[in-house]
């Protein structure tokens, strides 16, 4: 049996760690694995190759992708996918893990109806593909955020300012909650949940006047103008108001020891789904356990928002 693997999308930490799972979960079953360079760009440029044990020796602990990735214009348009299948087509092989989010798993599902056998596994740090509790990188990006977090505080602390950080997580907000529940923000300002500055001045001007010395602020950044909503907590707090966005800081790193298992666990799964005849599957973590799940169901599940998660940091911020 011939599999290949490509990154997608958005790196995240982790991701070598599950092509490393790939390859050698392939390797050590007899079967061939190819690396396809640059995500679904690789597949329309012909851009592939043949990996052995070597190949993948000393990526556990990286961050990024050794494949590389990228957001491919090409895999919206059919004339694109039909590209990209024949290649694999022409390479003898029919079988396709693809890492990365719910976009990659949308091209994943177009070259399903071109006959390949496609296996999505969930990489991005935004922790938004909606079948699966957690993704690859997602841990290990809220756990840069917390230290960063921890840093800003230093400063923040010993000045009397109050700090709004930045996290990604383009239509989700779970990033920011993990890392404001983590950090223990005052207030995290999330895509999903409409906010009030008013009430959020308020409180920070309560703390300050018990005796709080700072405060800290994690805003997602599909949340809107975050200079905007820092000038409005600057004029009605009169704090100082600084504001970090963290960027790909969050994005790259060491992959913590969960991402690694997630990663290790999931793409050992996706190679002996396939190797028992299994195809057009997204593999998840629910529940504590992992589970392959009918792709088309998979990408029809809305990304959902961890209510409990935000409630509890809002009690707890008080
Ligand atoms: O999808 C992951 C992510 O990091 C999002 O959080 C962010 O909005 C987006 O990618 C930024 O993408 P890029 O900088 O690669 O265009």
């Amino acid at each position: 049996m011939k599999i290949a693997v490509l990154t997608s999308g958005g790196d995240s930490p982790g991701m070598n760690a599950a092509i490393r799972a790939v390859v050698r979960e392939c390797i050590y079953n007899g079967a061939d694995v190819y690396g396809v360079k640059f995500g679904y760009q690789g597949l329309i440029d012909n851009n592939i190759y043949k990996m052995n044990v070597y190949s993948v020796a000393d990526i556990i602990q990286r961050g990024g992708t050794m494949l590389r990735t990228s957001r491919c214009q090409e895999m919206y348009e059919i004339s694109g996918v039909e590209k990209a299948a024949q290649t694999l087509k022409k390479n003898g092989i029919e079988n396709l893990i693809v890492i990365g989010g719910d976009g990659s798993y949308k091209g994943a599902r177009s070259l399903a109806q071109f006959g390949i056998n496609v296996i999505t596994i969930p990489g991005t740090i935004d922790n938004d593909v909606a079948c699966t509790d957690f993704t690859i990188g997602f841990d290990t990006a809220v756990n840069t955020a917390i230290e960063a977090i921890s840093r800003i505080r230093d400063t923040s602390l010993s000045h009397n300012r109050a700090s709004v950080v930045e996290v990604m997580g383009r239509n989700c907000g779970n990033l920011a909650i993990y890392a404001g529940l983590a950090g223990g923000a005052e207030a995290i300002i999330v895509p999903e949940k409409e906010y009030d500055v008013e009430k959020i001045c308020e409180k920070m001007i309560k703390g300050k006047d018990r005796g709080k010395l700072h405060s800290i602020i994690v805003y997602a950044e599909g949340a809107g103008d975050i200079n905007e909503f820092a000038k409005k907590v600057e004029e009605l707090t009169n704090l100082t108001v600084n504001v970090t966005d963290l960027g790909y800081i969050q994005r790259g790193g060491s992959p913590t020891a969960f991402d690694r298992i997630l990663a290790a666990r999931m793409g050992s799964m996706a190679v002996q789904l396939l190797l028992k005849g299994e195809k057009f599957k997204a593999i998840c973590y629910r529940s504590g356990e992992y589970v392959a799940m009918d792709l088309d169901e998979a990408l029809s599940m809305e990304s959902s928002f961890d209510e409990e998660s935000y409630n509890v940091a809002m009690h707890l911020s008080i």
